[in-house]
């Protein structure tokens, strides 16, 4: 006799628990895919480059010589000091390899600096459209998510007074995240400041996400931590996912305070227990290694940008405006009288081009779809054509 299963009874914090819809669209994509259907890939956020070779060798040569087990939770001594190095020197700020902390990928900075800092009611301000695991995170913890706008007339420059404005008594974090998933945008020089000025007098922390600091087109990546005061309240996410074409070695890091760093690392401790040495090799053979894999990274971005801003600008009803940093496009397609995401599930299944709405990233991305232009610039040229012939069919 076969045993019926009894009612899952979740915890009820799983009700709060969001998602990353990319990965759901992906998993449909394939689906399709796999029915016989021709499918373009534009909505996964990871560069379709390989890992440089001699990064490859270094996790190969590890492996070899027995880089095989457990380490030390907060990370390997040599990377910590690497990557301290390597965020202070670029940043103009001086870290101590005892203030990272080093993950499998830069997401659980965001899952473990959230448990460690968010109590129940407390208020954390996010961008809105923004990276979805922010708010979910923070509903997750019983915080309050407290959006923020960032808006097309503003290049998706965040509007530092909104920010300031809607700080209480019971903000306990800003997450500003530029170069910006999904927009696109970077925060200017000036709007960093103004927020720096802002925040420094206040016991407020700051969640810089600059998992895109290396992917910038125009100017130089600004963070917050270079302003007076803001270093010691502030926690960076960064990583080497999208930097060095690594997203699926998983391997980030946090950079923040030391007493904070101990309690992050105690949450790898319960956790994830370590980061994969051999893993974090690699990414040592990243930072001390040739710099110049993440320059034609970067420089053929540029070109595959120029080909789809003017690709979409070209579509009827689509308005889409040029990209400072990151690889993705946020077009505004309020022209074609459909919804984010109507618009983009029939781009899925009648023009087989994959792509995100824009409400994927929060409501107030209705209006938008989002573009990962991390293909090549025939497939995108193939996708731009597709779209273009499914709305002039279907949009008047
Ligand atoms: C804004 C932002 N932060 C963090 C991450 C996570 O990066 P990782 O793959 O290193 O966990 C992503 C990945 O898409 C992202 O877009």
């Amino acid at each position: 006799m076969s045993k019926t299963l009894s009612t899952l009874n979740l915890a009820e914090r799983m009700s709060r628990l969001g998602t990353e819809s990319a990965f759901e669209v992906l998993v449909r994509a394939r689906a399709l895919e796999a029915s016989g259907k021709d499918i373009i890939h534009l909505e996964i956020g990871e560069p379709d480059f390989s890992t440089a070779p001699h990064i490859i060798e270094a996790a190969a040569k590890a492996l070899r010589d027995g880089w095989t087990h457990y380490g030390p939770p907060a990370g390997l001594p040599q990377l910590r000091e690497a990557i301290a190095e390597d965020v202070g020197r670029r940043r103009g700020i001086r870290i101590d390899p005892g203030e990272v902390v080093v993950t499998p990928g830069g997401k659980p900075i965001m899952f473990f600096t959230i448990l460690a800092l968010v109590d129940q009611d407390d208020e954390v301000l996010y961008p809105n459209p923004g990276f979805p695991i922010y708010e979910s995170m923070i509903r997750f913890v019983g915080g309050r998510a407290v959006p923020y706008a960032l808006r097309e007339d503003r290049d998706f420059d965040v509007d530092v007074k909104e920010i300031l404005d809607k700080l209480t008594d019971r903000t306990r974090l800003v997450i500003v995240n530029s170069p910006h998933n999904p927009t696109g945008g970077v925060m200017s020089g000036e709007q960093i400041e103004a927020l720096a000025k802002g925040l420094a007098e206040r016991d407020i922390l700051v969640l810089s996400d600059e998992i895109y600091s290396r992917l910038i087109f125009e100017g130089e990546h600004t963070s917050i931590t270079q302003f007076p005061g803001m270093k010691e309240r502030t926690i960076i996410l960064d990583g080497f996912s999208k930097t060095y074409a690594m997203t699926g070695w998983r391997l980030g890091f946090g950079v923040m305070r030391a007493d904070l760093a101990r309690q992050v690392a105690l949450l790898m401790t319960n956790s994830n227990s370590c980061t994969a040495g051999f893993t974090q090799l690699a990414g040592l053979a990243a930072l001390r290694g040739d710099q110049s894999c993440v320059d034609q990274i970067r420089e053929e971005f540029r070109r595959r940008r120029e080909v789809i801003v003017q690709g979409l600008n070209k579509i009827p009803g689509f308005r889409c405006a040029t990209p400072r940093g990151a690889f993705y496009v946020f077009p505004n397609i309020t022209g074609t009288k459909k919804s984010a995401r109507a618009l983009a599930e029939a781009i899925l299944n009648e023009a087989g081009v994959a792509c995100l709405s824009g409400t994927a990233f929060g409501e107030w991305g209705e209006g938008y779809l989002r573009f990962s232009y991390a293909n090549s610039v025939e497939n995108i040229r193939k996708a731009l054509e597709r779209i273009e012939g499914w709305v002039s069919r279907n949009c008047e």
